[in-house]
């Protein structure tokens, strides 16, 4: 019996018959030959099915199969330079087809169709090539930060999804009723985290988080993935140089395993490729200063709007974007104000209106892609900022705990899996970095 391979391992099995299993992604009917593009969720090869080759009753299915029919094919490998697929290269000569179902119209053509529909049809969309690259990257993705995080000596610790108070802020909380009691989705694990980072040292956490934030932008979605390491002993700027590491990591992997996928994509790498430490650094401060320099050289009055900044007030996209163009790699953003950051972060010395905080912004308008912060480890302090906040000290006694028995500096950050899939794959909107994205206006399917 021939073995059953998947398309990628087409090469190794050259001359040598084989069993192919998937999908007909495409066919090209040329009379007594079928051209029929196999997709096996490894990649796709062309099958080609010769008349005089194969039995009159399969050869009579082989033209009539439908797009997304389902089928088992057994025959001989050929090298072919000119055979198209993923990767391509060789081809199958059918000598048996077997049919497990003829699909039924299938409503995603080649044809163009709206962004809309094909949300409406996500189930069905993620088979498209694109989608498989993307999808493909995001899981190398996810498997370069643990990797990474794991030879580094962090510890995979995980948090609840099921939580008594907000982790983040109250404004994006997603509220479900636990047993006659109020709970909310976390927003974040990071405060268990800062509790596991007391027991293990060096920790993360990785699993979706949730945000009911009423804005509609390519950025944002209401379950999102984060990652989240949190080390103890770790300075804002011990911090900046893990971080650059970690993410020139994650750039370099998928640089290295995905160019077949990257090319699908369409995705022009050379400033992926550039995204080398040291990154670039700058202050709040420096960076207001500059988008106002910036706008007052704008001619364009609307733009000159967008850029112009208030000290004291978050970035906006634009603001990331113009940022991020200042510079030829990725840029860290320090310092911010504490008035629009969490009651966690550690004030500066000196100057308690701003604190260590830290994100990192993509070049190429992706903007914010991580942040992070050192934490408040003084009792007092942080019983002062969570009640400045309006936060019930009660909900959060455990984690006050942590700043009574062995405090100790720490930080920590969060980065957001869809975004960097975002940033990597060259994605215009956030929607597609996950195979079921949930926004403002879906939640289907
Ligand atoms: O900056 P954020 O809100 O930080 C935290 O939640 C911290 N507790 C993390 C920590 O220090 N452990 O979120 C971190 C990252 C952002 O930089 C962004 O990449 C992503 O999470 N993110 C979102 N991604 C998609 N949709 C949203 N609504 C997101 N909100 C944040
Ligand atoms: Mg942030």
């Amino acid at each position: 019996m021939a073995p059953i391979i998947a398309v990628r391992d087409m090469s190794r099995y050259e001359g040598q018959e084989v069993t192919l299993r998937g999908w007909v992604y495409n066919r090209t009917d040329k009379g007594k030959l079928q051209f029929i593009q196999l997709r096996d969720g490894s990649g796709t090869a062309q099958c080609v099915a010769f008349k005089k080759e194969m039995a009159e009753a399969e050869f009579e299915i082989a033209g009539k199969l439908t797009q997304e029919s389902s089928i088992i094919v057994t025959g001989t490998i050929r090298k072919d330079d000119r055979a198209p697929g993923i990767p391509g290269g060789y081809e199958l000569g059918i000598k048996q087809l077997q049919l497990v179902q003829m699909a039924g119209e299938y409503p995603i053509t080649p044809k163009e169709h709206g962004v809309e529909f094909l949300m409406d049809n996500r189930h069905l969309w993620v088979r498209s090539s694109r989608q498989w690259a993307i999808l493909r990257i995001r899981a190398t993705i996810v498997r370069a930060m643990r990797n990474w995080l794991d030879d580094q000596g962090y510890l995979l610790v995980d948090t609840p999804i099921i939580t008594p108070s907000a982790g983040e802020d109250t404004t994006s909380l997603f509220e479900l009723e636990y047993f006659g009691e109020k709970a909310f989705l976390a927003q974040t694990g990071q405060l268990y985290n800062e509790a596991n980072m007391a027991a293990f040292g060096k920790v993360y956490c990785f699993g979706p988080t949730f945000r009911a934030e009423k804005s509609k932008t390519r950025r944002h979605l209401m379950e999102f993935w984060m990652l989240e390491p949190e080390m103890a002993f770790f300075s804002l700027e011990d911090m900046m140089e893990m971080e650059e590491q970690f993410v020139s990591h994650i750039i370099q992997t998928v640089l290295e395993r995905h160019q077949e996928e990257l090319k699908i994509l369409e995705r022009d790498t050379s400033k992926l490729e550039k995204a080398l430490p040291p990154y670039a650094r700058i202050s709040y401060d420096e960076a207001v200063e500059r988008l106002n320099k910036l706008a007052d050289q704008t001619e364009d009055p609307e733009q000159k709007a967008l850029l112009r900044i208030d000290w004291g007030t978050d970035f906006g996209s634009p603001h990331e974007t113009a940022i991020a163009e200042m510079f030829d790699r990725p840029v860290f953003v320090y310092h911010f104000p504490s008035v629009f950051k969490a009651f966690y972060m550690q004030p500066v010395e000196g100057r308690p209106e701003v604190c260590r905080s830290v994100d990192l912004l993509a070049p190429e308008g992706y903007g914010e892609v991580t942040g992070g912060s050192e934490r408040i480890y003084d009792l007092a302090l942080i019983e002062e900022r969570a009640r400045k906040m309006g936060l019930g000290l009660e909900a959060y006694a455990w984690y006050l705990d942590l700043r009574r028995y062995g405090s100790v500096p720490h930080a920590g950050f969060g980065i957001g899996l869809e975004r960097t899939v975002a940033w990597i794959c060259g994605l215009p909107h956030i929607r597609e970095t996950i195979p079921y994205a949930r926004m403002l206006n879906r939640k289907y399917p």
